[in-house]
C-alpha cells in the first residue's frame, strides 16, 4: 500500500472556515493532552516514514472484506485512550445537496454557511446561495494513511473522536477540527483494530445496501 499522508491537510482559509463552523454550532471538540498530542507526533513520523507503524501488520481477509489492521502478535497491548492516528485523506467541501458518500470518505462537520467569497474560492461551479449547507469530506480513496483499512464492527476497539490539535512544540500543524482514532478499550496483539461506522447516529451501510460482516477483535486474528 502507498498512503504516507499522517493527517489531512488543511488550507489557511478552511482553517478560518473550520474555526468559525465549530464556534458558531458549537461543536464539542476534545483538546489533545500533551501525551496524546505526542503520541499523535509519534504516529505521524512513521507513516511518514514507513506508512504502517512496526507494531501494526495491515493483512488480507475472506470473502470481499478486503483487508484489515492488526497489532502485531509480538507488540505490547495498546492501551485504552492511546492515539491510534489521524484519519487522513483528500479534504473537499461539498454541497450538502449533491453528496456522495464514498467508501473511505469521513464528514467530520455539516451543516457549514459560507460567505459569498467563500463558496467562489471552494464550489466555483456555483452561483451564490446564502442558504446552501456545505459539508467538510475527508476522502481516504487516493490518499490517505492505514486507517483507510480499519473495518467496521458494532463491538469496536477503536473509537472517533473530533478533535482541536491546539499550538504545540511537537511539529504537529495546528488544526481547528480532526477526526482521531483513539483505542477505546484495550486492544492484544493479533486482535483487528474495528470502528463503528455509524456511530454517533451516522449512516453507512444504508446507502450502500450491503449487510455488515459481524466481526469482533478476535474473529480473525494475524498470525
Ligand atoms: C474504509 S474501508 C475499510 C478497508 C477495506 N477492507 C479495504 O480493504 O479497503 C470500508 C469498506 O470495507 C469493507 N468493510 C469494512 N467493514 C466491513 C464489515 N464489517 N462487513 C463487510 N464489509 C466491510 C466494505 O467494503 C466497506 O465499504
Amino acid at each position: 500500500m502507498n498512503f504516507k499522508l499522517p493527517r489531512p491537510i488543511f488550507s489557511e482559509e478552511l482553517c478560518q472556515i473550520l474555526s468559525r463552523e465549530v464556534r458558531r454550532q458549537k461543536i464539542v471538540v476534545l483538546r489533545l493532552s500533551t501525551k496524546r498530542l505526542k503520541e499523535l507526533a509519534q504516529v505521524c513520523k512513521e507513516i511518514e516514514k514507513q506508512e504502517l507503524p512496526k507494531h501494526l501488520v495491515c493483512k488480507k481477509l475472506p470473502q470481499k472484506l478486503g483487508s484489515g489492521i492488526f497489532l502485531h502478535a509480538d507488540a505490547k497491548p495498546i492501551l485504552k485512550g492511546q492515539v491510534i492516528a489521524s484519519y487522513a485523506g483528500e479534504v473537499f467541501l461539498v454541497p450538502q445537496t449533491d453528496q456522495e458518500d464514498g467508501s473511505y470518505a469521513f464528514e467530520p462537520l455539516d451543516k457549514m454557511r459560507l460567505t459569498k467569497e467563500e463558496q467562489f474560492l471552494f464550489h466555483k461551479k456555483c452561483t451564490y446561495s446564502p442558504a446552501r449547507n456545505y459539508s467538510l469530506m475527508i476522502d481516504a480513496l487516493k490518499k490517505g494513511n492505514f486507517t483507510r483499512f480499519i473495518n467496521h464492527s458494532e463491538q469496536p476497539n477503536i473509537v472517533a473522536h473530533l478533535c482541536k490539535v491546539p499550538a504545540n512544540p511537537y511539529g504537529l500543524v495546528p488544526a481547528p477540527i480532526e477526526v482521531i482514532y483513539f483505542a477505546k478499550k484495550t486492544i492484544l496483539p493479533k486482535e483487528q483494530l474495528l470502528v463503528s461506522y455509524e456511530e454517533g447516529g451516522k449512516t453507512y451501510w444504508g446507502a450502500s445496501n450491503i449487510k455488515p460482516f459481524a466481526m469482533t477483535p478476535t474473529t480473525f486474528q494475524c498470525s
